[in-house]
């Protein structure tokens, strides 16, 4: 292993909805069945929050987590990046907003857009700001409530997604743990496969454009998969050569829980076995850019992390985006 870490987390945390929308709830919204829902996505049941909950709520309070479990005090975090595209508004940043809520007054703040791949790609942002501009206590935090933009009419989307935020305080790495390697990339010709038209400068909110529903989701489901399975197998094939580390050497392999076929793909490619893949995307659906660390923290909290161990992270989402990610904890 060649790469030397610069930052390594500290401490997690995690916030989902209280409420819980299954599978025999949608059957009474659109035409499904959760037989339908379960064999073709792994998902049971997802956490919703309550229409208008703005997104700086969910994020903080797993903020919040996450500083406690580090035992590090809000005034000490001097950055904030959030993955998010269900930002409380346009602008300001969301991570303004969480800034004010958990008191991190010496932080600098901004967004980052990314889909499902906000966390992994934040995550390296950090640390490279962390090696290349001295930043010391980073709160990176992935949160969505993607529920603010799904169609209930739609059922090719509307099962599929569900609200959470998850959070990570990095410092600087010590004995050598901490984020050993990670690789992005981006495929924008893919764009239109995964979109929101209507929350932009293209479709502004007019009623017109609220009426056509254009500020859903819109996804072209096969294809969107296609490139999924293709996209996380490479960067996670990327991220273990240039780190040097075989498969095997992996403890925890936590995939995007976008869908159980797709984790099942990809943990199959590189012949880890089921117990070394942490699922949880039966009982959260997709929570884009929430749910790698929503995952680490689950993970970290039932045991399944210990300090030493090293984690696989791999992640794909719109743009298309794809990030991958190593770490010794
Ligand atoms: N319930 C019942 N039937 C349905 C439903 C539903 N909820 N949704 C679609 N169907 C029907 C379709 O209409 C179709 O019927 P037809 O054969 O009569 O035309 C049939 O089921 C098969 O539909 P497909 O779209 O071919 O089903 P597929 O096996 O591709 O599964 C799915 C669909 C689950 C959406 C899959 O394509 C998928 O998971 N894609 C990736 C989605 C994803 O991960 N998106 C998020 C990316 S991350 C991010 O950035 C947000």
């Amino acid at each position: 292993m060649h790469k030397t870490p610069h930052a390594m987390i500290y401490g997690t945390g995690r916030s989902v909805p209280e409420k819980v929308l299954t599978n025999a709830d949608l059957e009474q919204i659109v035409d499904t069945t959760d037989r339908w829902i379960m064999a073709r996505t792994g998902i049971r049941e997802r956490r919703i929050v309550e229409p208008g909950t703005p997104l700086s709520d969910l994020a903080s309070a797993a903020a919040r987590e996450a500083l406690d479990n580090a035992g590090v005090a809000a005034e000490e975090i001097d950055l904030i990046i959030l993955g998010s595209v269900t930002g409380d508004m346009k602008f300001p940043a969301t991570a303004c907003i969480i800034q004010d809520k958990i008191g991190a007054k010496n932080a600098v703040a901004f967004d980052l857009s990314a889909a499902c791949s906000g966390f992994l790609y934040s995550l390296q942002v950090a640390s490279a700001m962390m090696a290349a501009a001295g930043y010391r206590r980073i709160l990176v935090i992935g949160a969505e409530i993607l529920t603010s933009m799904v169609n209930w009419q739609d059922r090719d989307t509307c099962v599929l997604f569900g609200d959470g935020a998850g959070a990570v305080v990095l410092g600087p790495s010590v004995d050598n743990r901490g984020i050993i390697h990670s690789c992005l990339g981006s495929d924008g010709s893919c764009a239109n496969l995964l979109f929101n038209p209507g929350c932009g400068s293209v479709n502004p909110p007019t009623p017109e454009n609220a009426a056509a529903k254009l500020h859903t989701i819109n996804m072209a489901g096969k294809e969107v998969f296609r490139h999924a399975v293709t996209a996380m197998t490479n960067a996670m094939q990327q991220v273990l050569q240039e780190a040097g580390i075989a498969p095997e050497q992996l403890n925890l392999l936590i995939p995007h829980q976008a869908n159980l076929r797709i984790i099942e793909a990809v943990a199959k490619r590189f012949h880890v076995p089921a117990e070394k893949v942490y699922v949880n995307v039966d009982r959260l659906g997709n929570t884009s850019s929430a749910s790698i660390p929503i995952a680490i923290d689950e993970a970290r909290r039932a045991g399944k992390i210990a300090p030493g161990d090293l984690v696989g992270m791999v992640t794909f989402g719109a743009g298309l985006t794809w990030a991958s990610s190593v770490i010794r904890f």
